[in-house]
């Protein structure tokens, strides 16, 4: 349950409507689902896997399997990726308490579009608000992280996630009653694959990776807590089916919202603020259902925060309050940039991105499918598939599944990821 709560968060219900929207709709799930199916899910047992195996942070588990060489360096590069990535997650987490905000204020009642996304560059271009918002999402992450994980958060995400399918369902049987809706629908359910471009690839594998916390080390992490009883193929493809459900759910109350009302769909990282209060706005209730809502996708982001901080400081050992304070600074400040992407450094667009959407290309499709690369052929290759596969499979019989999946760790995982990367960084 934890690793579902760490999986599921806002890359589902923020970043994957707005990176489909951004990348051709159907085309874009299409590639998605592929993604999951031949990369996400095998590498996500590998993760869990090698965590169990290597028993450690994921800087030691490296080290612990093959003494002596330079592969703990993919843990560096998994390290630096969550960390980036905690960084501007926690502006997006903070964008989200101010929502919650407003809506209770009741700031979303009868605004039309141009008003609400006026809103949307009111709070995010703020000189110090989110900044604010920002610090108070990283504080309260770190007081859970220095209080010990597992405890609260297995039982919060036991009541968390069947909420968020709860309100999302509710927002989407509002949805699909809006004039233009079965536009959206179609526009995101029918699967266009001569719109797929390298680049669009490279997106979904990225995708892949964020929502399943992948090639960050977090898999890796969460993998050390599992006991030796508990079977990692079912608990992987429960996560995956998990997680995947839910960013299917967020698609299909998005991304038709941006069809009925009229919304720019390459808006980047403000859509869902403009279109989930736009659909908020118009509901009956709409003040109740938008104060739930954000408190069910701020409490998402804190299981996932929390994961990602805990990746960071789990080789800290006993100084691990100090150490949690410590990163947490430093995530704080390597985020100032990200907080005032829309404001006061709206200026700056290095490589045609605002910084955080820098930050978030950097970690999300260079650093990730690095990190997963690397995984991957250490699984594969250095560990070896045959070990990683015992392990796999340590209270159960040897299975034809088994044996399919080290063949994909050997060759298709490392083969199409390299691919994917090459192509869609060049293409
Ligand atoms: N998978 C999370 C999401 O989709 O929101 C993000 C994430 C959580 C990344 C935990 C990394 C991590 F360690």
């Amino acid at each position: 349950m934890a690793s579902v709560g760490s999986a599921v968060g806002l890359g589902n219900i923020w970043r994957f409507p707005t990176v489909v929207s951004g990348s051709g709709g159907g085309a874009f799930v299409l590639v998605y689902l592929g993604a999951i199916g031949l990369l996400g899910l095998p590498l996500l047992m590998a993760e869990l896997a090698l965590g169990r195996r290597g028993r450690g942070s994921v800087l030691t588990c490296f080290r612990t399997l093959a003494p002596g060489t330079a592969w703990w360096g993919i843990g560096l590069i998994s390290v630096t990726a969550v960390t980036i990535i905690l960084s501007f997650y926690a502006v997006i987490a903070g964008w989200v308490s101010i929502y919650l905000g407003a809506g209770l204020a009741g700031r979303f009642r009868g605004l039309d579009v141009a008003t609400l996304q006026a809103l949307f560059f009111d709070i995010a271009g703020h000189p110090w608000l989110p900044l604010a918002a920002q610090a108070a999402f990283l504080a309260l992450t770190a007081g859970i992280v220095a209080l010990g994980v597992r405890a609260g958060i297995e039982r919060w995400s036991r009541v968390l996630m069947p909420g968020i399918v709860v309100i999302l369902l509710v927002l989407l049987g509002r949805v699909v009653l809006l004039p233009g809706a079965p536009a959206g629908l179609g526009w995101f359910l029918r699967p266009r694959p001569e719109l797929i471009t390298p680049a669009v690839a490279l997106r979904a594998v990225g995708q892949v990776f964020f929502s399943f916390s992948l090639g960050m080390g977090a898999m890796v992490t969460y993998g050390s807590y599992l006991d030796a009883r508990q079977p990692i193929t079912s608990s992987a493809v429960y996560i995956a089916l998990a997680d995947l459900a839910v960013a299917l759910l967020g698609g299909l109350v998005v991304i038709p919202a941006l069809f009925a009302f009229g919304i720019e769909p390459t808006m980047g990282p403000g859509l869902i603020f403009v279109a989930l209060p736009a659909v908020l706005g118009a509901m009956p209730l709409g003040m109740l259902w938008s104060a739930l809502f954000f408190l069910m996708l701020y409490a998402a982001a804190l299981t996932s925060s929390v994961a990602m901080l805990e990746t960071i400081v789990a080789h800290a050992g006993r100084r691990r309050r100090w150490a949690t304070g410590l990163a947490a600074s430093g995530v704080f400040l390597l985020g100032i940039p990200s907080a005032l992407a829309a404001g006061p450094l709206s200026a700056f667009r290095p490589l045609g991105h605002d910084f955080l959407g820098l930050a978030d290309f950097i970690a999300s499709n260079v650093l990730l499918p690095l990190g997963g690369l690397g995984t991957a052929v250490f699984v594969g290759w250095v560990w070896g598939a045959e070990r990683a596969r015992a392990e796999l499979e340590r209270l159960s019989p040897r299975s034809r599944a088994g044996g399919a999946w080290a063949l994909a760790m050997r060759y298709l995982v490392p083969a199409l990821l390299a691919y994917v990367f090459v192509t869609g960084l060049t293409g």
